[in-house]
Order: structure tokens, then sequence, then C-alpha cells
């Protein structure tokens, strides 16, 4: 198979498009033949930090769409011919999704719905199973007020179509501007707000007088200080993201007064029970449409180093990487053993 792979941490140069053994399932796992692969920050901060799981040489990206084609023992042949979408495929785990076929535990290639696209069912694992975590902190959100912070990024345009699907009585975004705004708006934000205007708290209030329940909060350490000015007391803030660098000032005295709670999520190491119901909610809403493809940034694998500095610079959209046959202009492929199979 075409794979790429990268065997230490580095620049995007770090990775190489090679033929490899294509791998075989092992024992409670698939092999999904690839349609998309979907990048997300994980995938080039891993690659960039971390460097491939347990130092062997390994195929990134963790999220992905396709189709089953050969499944290991203890695995029903009855999934054989499935379509599905993939979450934490890299998670150690060499066989990433940026390759013709990725190899995985059954459990993290989960039905796609004939109705849904592999585009969008490349987009679901990390940023929607993070959205929907995030939202369900504090219990279901029907009925409250929900503010997504950074309503256009995966994760936020995800937690809009979600809270809009758990009928959260209003959704709130917070973009940096107009191109994001609208993307906020497709999404089915009701109010788009600017949080660099002075005024955005205001602008928050007047469509939320009660205060704001719920925050998918993805970037605590800038915004704590305006979701104190909009939070409802016993509101959640759930935040998903910082490096290692990233410290917040916590004004203890007000959160106590409001009794709000603050979660920290990181989607590999939420609870197993957690993360099922994630991905069972993701699912429900993949079934009844609440979920929509994002605008794309179509790659070829030959350019997945491309597609990773594109995610690092901040494209605006989902930045994936297609297996379609005959793609004008893609440079063959070296050929080499990097993988045993
Ligand atoms: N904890 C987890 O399990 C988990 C899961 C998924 C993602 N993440 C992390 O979450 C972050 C976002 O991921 P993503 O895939 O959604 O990235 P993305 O598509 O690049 O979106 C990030 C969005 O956040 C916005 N933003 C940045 N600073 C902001 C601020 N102060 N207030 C409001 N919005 C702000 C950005 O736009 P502007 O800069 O223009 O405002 C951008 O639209 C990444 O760091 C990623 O590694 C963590």
């Amino acid at each position: 198979m075409i794979a790429a792979v990268y065997q230490s941490s580095g620049d995007a140069d770090v990775l190489r498009v090679l033929e490899i053994a294509t791998p075989s399932p092992g024992p409670g796992q698939v092999r999904v033949k690839l349609a998309v692969s979907g990048v997300n920050p994980t995938d080039w901060k891993t690659r960039r930090n971390a460097g491939p799981p347990r130092g062997q040489p390994s195929v990134p990206n963790h999220d992905g769409a396709g189709t089953i084609d050969a499944v290991g023992a203890g695995v029903s042949e009855s999934r054989i011919g499935e379509r599905v979408w993939l979450l934490l495929a890299a998670y150690n785990n060499r066989w990433g999704t940026a390759a013709e076929y990725s190899v995985v535990p059954a459990d993290r290639a989960v039905p796609l719905p004939d109705s849904a696209s592999f585009e969008l069912g490349a987009s679901l694992g990390v940023p929607a199973l993070t959205a929907w975590l995030c939202l369900r902190v504090g219990g279901h959100p029907a009925g409250r007020a929900v503010l997504v912070a950074g309503g256009a990024g995966a994760v936020g345009r995800a937690a809009i179509e979600l809270a809009r699907y758990l009928d959260a009585e209003t959704v709130i975004a917070t973009v940096s501007g107009p191109e994001k705004a609208r993307i906020a708006y497709d999404a089915g934000a009701q109010t788009v707000v600017n949080y660099h205007e002075p005024d955005a708290a205001r602008q928050i209030i007047d469509v939320a007088p009660m205060g704001v329940d719920r925050f998918v909060e993805v970037a605590l350490d800038q915004n704590l200080e305006l979701d104190l000015k909009v939070a409802a007391p016993h509101a959640v803030i759930s935040a998903y993201a910082g490096n290692e660098s990233t410290r917040a000032i916590l004004p203890v005295r007000e959160l106590m007064a409001a009794n709000i709670a603050l979660r920290f999520l990181l989607v590999y190491k939420v609870k197993p029970s957690e993360l099922t119901a994630a991905i069972n909610g993701v699912s429900e809403a993949l079934k009844a449409g609440a979920l929509t493809t994002p605008p794309l940034h179509r790659y070829p694998l030959v350019r997945i180093a491309d597609a990773h500095d594109a995610v690092e610079h901040g494209a605006v959209g989902k930045v994936i990487i297609d297996f379609q046959p005959a793609q004008a202009g893609n440079e063959p492929p070296s050929t080499e053993s990097a993988l045993g199979s």
C-alpha cells in the first residue's frame, strides 16, 4: 500500500510517502480501506513534539473514513464491506489513517450511515467527540444557553451543530472576524460575536440575559475574563485546548461565588464510559443529519506535509487527504519497506 510514514519527531518533512506492506488485522482488529484521512492539530503536534508511537515507524493521523475490507479473529465477518469512520487510529497504534489502509481495534471503526459522506466521516473523530464530551459535562444541555468559543474551528463548529441537535436554548459562538462568523452561522449558531470587540460581553448578555450555562472553551487563558462576565450561576466551563506553557489565572472568589465548575478534557484520556457515550451520541446525531461536512481543503497523500503545515498554520475549515485514483500532478511515491506488516 501507499502510506505516509514518519520515524522521528520534527518538521513536516519527516513525513515520507512510501510503498509498504499492507498490514493484516490481528485479533479484535479490522482493516479499513481509507477513502479520506482527516488532519487535526493533534496530528502535527504529535509528529512535531512526541514522535511516532513507541518510537516505531508509523503512519500518522487519527481521523478517517472508508470501508472495512478485512477483519481479525473475534470480529464478525459481517463487518466486511461496512462503511465506517475512525477515531484515535494513531493512538498507541502504528497504522494511522494517512495510508491506503489502516488497522485499528474494531471499536475504533464506527458505522457511517449511507447518508454521510466519507469527508464528513473523516471530520468526526477528534472534533465531534471532543465537542460532545464538552457539551455533556454537567448533564444534558437542553434548554441551556451555550457559548462556543472559536465557533469556526473544527471542534467549535461541531459543538455548534451538536448543541443545536441537543436542543440548547440558545447557541452563541465567538469568532475573530467575518469569514469565521459565516462558518459559525452556517453551522447553526443563533448569535455570533467577535470576541475582539470591547462590548463582546454585552452582546452575549443581550441574547442570554440569564447568563451562559455551558462553555465549550478553546482558550481558557485568554477568555476566562469574558466567560465570567457572562456566566450564569452554576455554569460549566469545559476547556479542551492548551499547550505545555498555557497558564490561566483563576479568580477563585469569583468562580466560587457563582458556583462555577471548570472541567478539562483530553479526548484520549477520558473514561472509557465517557468515550463510548460520546461515540454513541455522535453516531445518533449523524443518523439524524445534525452534523454536516465542513468547508474542505483537499490534499493528495503525496502532499501530506503541506496538509499538516496547513493545519499548523490555522487553515480555516477541514484539511483532508483524499485517496481518490488519478490525482493529477501527484508524483509517484518511492518504494521502500519501512514498515513490516
Ligand atoms: N483536549 C482535546 O481532546 C482536544 C481535542 C481536539 C482539539 N484540541 C485542541 O483544541 C484546539 C483547537 O482544535 P481545532 O481542531 O478546533 O482547531 P481549529 O480548527 O484550528 O480551530 C481553532 C479555532 O479557535 C479560534 N480561537 C483561537 N483563539 C481564540 C480565542 N481566544 N477565543 C475564541 N476563539 C479562538 C481560532 O480562530 P481565531 O484565532 O481566528 O480566533 C480557530 O477558529 C487545538 O489546540 C487542538 O490541539 C484538543
